[in-house]
C-alpha cells in the first residue's frame, strides 16, 4: 500500500542519520545512578524535581510566577512546559546543569497535537483513516520536529473515548469506540517515543487524560464525571492500558472528578488500576493545576492537604499550579506524606530523565543546526497532505456529482463559504497548534481551498469564481446574495463551510451542534440558484445539518485538515484520491440524541421503528443517527460475501475465523476499510448492540476481490463481570462483518 511505502520513507530518514546518537543505557545502570543522586538531594530540591513551571506560552488558567530563570537557579524546577523560544531553553537547559547544586537538567514538555510545526489533520481527522501506520509516521514527523526544536516530551496522545461531540476535546481523540481508540493510542505511542528515547529524534509519550474525562456531564469542559465501573473498564481505559503497554512513558491526570473523587488524588485509578493491575511504573503528571484545583473541586482544604492526597494516590508531577511548591514540604513536616512517597515520585522523575538521555547530554535536544536542518521539510507536508486526504469521508455523493469530470455537465464552478478561503483564526487547524505560536503564527502556510482548488480545475478545464463569506456579527445578508449570484452564475457550487479554528479545542465546548453562524441558511439560499452543490465541512466534531442531508447532493468532512488544506481537498474532490475515510464517531440527527454510539446496550424495549410507542425512543425523532460509526462512501463500490467461519462453535482456548471476500465492483481503484463487531447474545449482564473487534484497511482495484480473515478468541468475547476480572460466557454470538457498523453480514457461532 502507498502508506506504507510512505512510512518507510519516513522511518527511514528520521532514523538514519541519528542512530549515531543512541546511547541507551541499562535500567539497573539508570536506577543506580537514581539512586546515587536521590541520596545527595535536599527535601526542596525534591520538591522542585517535582514541579512543572509555564514557559512563554499560557494554555489555562492564569498562574502566577516569579521570573523562570531564577526560579531553575534556586532549585525550584523540574521540568518546564509550552516554551517555544529555542535560545531560551538552551540558556534555561544551561542555568539548570552550570548554576545549580546537582545540575539536573530540565525537561521541556509541550502539547504536540497534529504536528508540531508541520501542522497534520486533527487528531479526530487522523483516525477517519484508519490507517495506523500513517498515523505512527504522523507522530514520527511530529516528534522529529518537536525534539529538534528542544521539546523533550509530548503532552499526548488523548486518549479520552467520548460519547458527547459537543465537548471541544473530541477533536483530540480517535471517537467513540475503545477497540479502535486502543489501536490508535498504541500506534501514536510508538510514533512518539519510536525505538529508543534517548534518540535525539523521539520524544516520550502522555497518554491522557487520565480518567474518564471524555464523560463530562453536558459536553462541558472539566465538568463532572460519574460512571460504573462497568463503563470505566470497558469504554474508557482500554485506551489507557494499550498506551501503558505500548510502553508511553508518561500519563497526565485528568481536570474532572470521577465518582466524586478528582483524578489527580483518585488512588483507585493511578495507584490500584495504573501502577498495581497494569504494572507501569512512570511517571504521572497533573493536568494544569489539577492538584490545586482539588480545593475547588471540595476536596482538599488547601495546598498541603492537595499535596497530600495528590502524592499519596500516586500523582508524581505538578503541572503549572505550584501546589506542591506551597503545600509538599508542610504536608511531610506534617507526617501526611512520607519522605519514602516523595522519594518514590522524584525516582520516577529522574529516571525519566535519565531515560530521555539528559543526564549524558543535557544539551543534546538544543542543537541549533540539526533544528534548522529538520524542521518543516518538504517531505512532512507530504505526508501531512496524504493524511488528510485519507482522512476526508464522503457522507453522501447522489448522481455522482464527484469526483469533478472536465468531460462531466459542470464547467463553472462557484466555490462560495466562509471555509473558501480563510486566513487567519487557526482555520483549517485547531488551537493546538502551539508550535505555530498562539496568534502571531505564520498564515501564509496554510494552502487553503481557494489556493488550491482554483488552479487546479483551471488547469483541467474548469471556470472558477470564488465568493468569500463573511460570518461576523457584522455581516448581513448580502453576504448571503453574493453566494446566490455566484451560484445562479455557475454550472455547481462548492461550499465551504464549517467550524474556525480557534473552536476546535480545551474550553471549547457548545451547546449545540447545529452548523454554526447561520450557514446551513447560506447553503439554502445559495441553492435558490438551482445548483448542484458539493458541501464540503471544515469541522473538529459531528455537526448536525438536517437540511443538507436532504438537499445537497454530495457532503465531504473534510474536518481541519491542517497545512495541506486544500491541496488535500483537491486530490479528493479531482479523483486523484478516492475518499476512503470512515467515520471513527456517529453523526447525530440532533443535538438532543446525544449521547448517541454504536455500541450501546439494548434496552429492554429497544424500538424497531420509529413511532413505535412503549418502546425506547422519541415522539419528534428516529433513534437512528444521521450517520454511523464505521460509515464513508467512496468513488467505486464494494460487495461483501456472505461470512465464511472455520467453525460453528470453539472451546475456550480456540480461534475462531470469520472470513469474507470483499470485492471492488466499480471503475475505479478504492480502498475500504472491513470492520469486524460481535454481539455477545446473552450473557450475566447485557452487552452491547455490536462491539468492534478487528478492523483492516484493503486496497482493490476495479473488479479484485479479496479474503479477509479476522481471528477471534475467548479474550475477545470478554466483558468486565463485576467481579474485578474480564471473563467471558458461554453461549451464542454473532459475528458481523462489513463497511459500516450499520451494513454488515452476519453469522452466529457459540462459545462452549
Ligand atoms: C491542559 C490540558 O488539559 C492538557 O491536555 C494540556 O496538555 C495542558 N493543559 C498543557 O497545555
Amino acid at each position: 500500500m502507498k502508506n506504507t511505502a510512505i512510512r518507510s520513507l519516513i522511518i527511514a530518514f528520521c532514523f538514519l542519520p541519528l542512530t549515531a546518537f543512541s546511547q541507551k543505557t541499562s535500567v539497573q545502570n539508570i536506577d543506580r545512578r537514581v539512586e546515587e543522586l536521590l541520596a545527595k538531594m535536599t527535601v526542596d530540591e525534591k520538591i522542585g524535581q517535582l514541579n512543572q513551571v509555564v514557559g512563554d506560552i499560557s494554555t489555562g488558567t492564569d498562574v502566577k510566577q516569579d521570573n523562570l530563570l531564577n526560579q531553575i537557579r534556586a532549585g525550584k524546577v523540574g521540568s518546564v512546559l509550552s516554551h517555544t523560544n529555542f535560545e531560551n531553553k538552551i540558556v534555561m537547559q544551561r542555568v539548570a546543569v552550570k548554576e545549580t547544586r546537582l545540575g539536573i537538567p530540565i525537561v521541556f514538555g509541550f502539547d504536540v497535537i497534529h504536528g508540531y510545526k508541520t501542522i497534520f489533520p486533527i487528531p479526530l481527522a487522523q483516525a477517519a483513516g484508519w490507517n495506523l501506520a500513517a498515523i505512527e509516521a504522523g507522530e514520527r514527523i511530529a516528534a522529529t520536529e518537536a525534539a529538534a526544536d528542544g521539546q523533550n516530551w509530548a503532552f499526548a496522545p488523548m486518549v479520552d473515548i467520548t460519547h458527547d461531540p459537543r465537548w471541544g476535546r473530541v477533536m483530540e481523540g480517535a471517537g467513540e469506540d475503545p477497540y479502535y481508540g486502543s489501536r490508535v493510542a498504541e500506534a501514536r505511542v510508538r510514533g512518539f517515543q519510536g525505538a529508543d528515547l534517548s534518540l535525539p529524534n523521539t520524544v516520550a509519550a502522555c497518554a491522557k487524560h487520565f480518567a474518564g474525562y471524555g464523560f463530562v456531564e453536558g459536553g462541558r469542559d472539566y465538568n463532572t464525571v460519574d460512571m460504573s465501573e462497568q463503563r470505566l473498564r470497558e469504554t474508557v481505559l482500554p485506551p489507557f492500558e494499550a498506551a501503558a503497554r505500548a510502553g508511553s512513558a508518561t500519563f497526565m491526570n485528568a481536570f474532572n472528578t470521577l465518582n466524586g473523587v478528582p483524578a489527580s488524588m483518585n488512588k483507585h485509578l493511578v495507584t490500584d488500576i495504573l501502577r498495581g493491575e497494569w504494572g507501569w511504573n512512570g511517571l504521572v503528571v497533573s493536568d494544569w493545576d489539577s492538584f490545586g484545583e482539588t480545593v475547588e473541586h471540595g476536596a482538599a482544604e488547601d495546598d498541603t492537604d492537595a499535596s497530600a492526597k495528590c502524592l499519596a494516590a500516586g500523582s508524581d508531577m505538578d503541572m503549572a499550579g505550584g501546589t506542591f511548591q506551597l503545600g509538599l514540604k508542610k504536608a511531610l513536616e506534617q507526617g501526611r506524606v512520607t519522605q519514602q512517597q516523595i522519594d518514590e515520585a522524584v525516582r520516577r522523575t529522574l529516571r525519566f530523565k535519565f531515560s530521555l538521555g539528559l543526564f549524558d547530554d543535557p544539551f543534546r535536544y538544543l542543537d541549533p543546526k540539526r533544528r534548522e536542518q529538520t524542521l518543516e521539510k518538504p517531505e512532512y507536508r507530504q505526508a501531512a497532505r496524504a493524511m488528510a486526504a485519507e482522512s476526508m469521508v464522503l457522507l453522501k455523493n447522489d448522481g455522482g456529482v464527484l469526483p469533478l469530470d472536465p468531460a462531466g455537465p459542470f464547467k463553472k464552478i462557484a466555490l462560495i463559504g466562509p471555509y473558501a478561503n480563510s486566513i487567519g483564526n487557526k482555520d483549517y487547524m485547531s488551537f493546538w497548534t502551539l508550535g505555530l505560536g498562539m496568534r502571531d503564527y505564520d498564515s501564509t502556510k496554510v494552502v487553503t481551498p481557494a489556493m488550491a482548488l482554483k488552479p487546479a480545475l483551471e488547469k483541467l478545464g474548469f471556470e472558477v469564481t470564488i465568493t468569500e463569506i463573511c460570518l461576523d456579527a457584522n455581516c448581513d445578508e448580502k453576504d448571503y446574495s453574493a453566494a446566490l449570484n455566484a451560484a445562479r452564475a455557475a454550472d455547481l457550487v462548492i461550499a465551504c463551510v464549517g467550524e474556525r479554528g480557534y473552536d476546535c479545542g480545551e474550553s471549547r465546548s457548545v451547546n449545540t451542534l447545529e452548523l454554526p453562524r447561520g450557514q446551513e441558511r447560506l447553503l439554502q439560499i445559495a441553492a435558490r440558484g438551482n445548483k448542484p452543490a458539493v458541501m464540503v465541512l471544515f469541522n473538529s466534531r459531528p455537526l448536525v445539518f438536517p437540511w443538507a442531508m436532504e438537499n445537497v447532493p454530495a457532503i465531504l468532512v473534510a474536518w481541519q485538515p491542517g497545512f495541506e488544506a486544500g491541496n488535500a481537498l483537491t486530490d479528493v474532490l479531482t479523483g486523484k484520491v478516492n475518499p476512503s475515510g470512515k467515520l471513527p464517531i456517529t453523526f447525530p440527527r440532533s443535538t438532543g440524541q446525544i449521547p448517541m454510539y454504536y455500541n450501546h446496550l439494548s434496552t429492554g424495549r429497544p424500538q424497531a421503528q420509529f413511532g413505535e410507542m412503549w418502546k425506547s425512543g422519541y415522539l419528534d425523532m428516529p433513534n437512528t443517527p444521521a450517520y454511523p460509526f464505521g460509515f464513508g462512501l467512496s468513488y467505486t463500490t464494494f460487495s461483501y460475501s456472505d461470512i465464511k467461519l472455520n467453525k460453528a462453535a470453539i472451546n475456550k482456548g480456540e480461534t475462531l475465523e470469520a472470513s469474507v471476500t470483499v470485492t471492488n465492483t466499480g471503475n475505479v481503484a478504492g480502498a475500504e476499510v472491513v470492520q469486524c463487531y460481535i454481539r455477545d447474545l446473552f450473557a450475566d449482564i447485557s452487552r452491547p448492540v455490536k462491539e468492534l473487534k478487528g478492523f483492516e484497511k484493503i486496497k482493490l482495484a476495479p473488479g479484485e476481490s479479496r479474503t479477509v480473515t479476522f481471528k477471534l478468541t475467548e479474550k475477545d468475547l470478554s466483558y468486565w463481570n463485576d467481579q474485578t476480572k474480564f471473563k467471558a460466557d458461554p453461549g451464542k454470538f454473532k459475528v458481523f462483518v462489513g463497511g459500516s457498523s450499520v451494513d454488515v453480514k452476519v453469522a452466529d457461532f457459540e462459545l462452549k
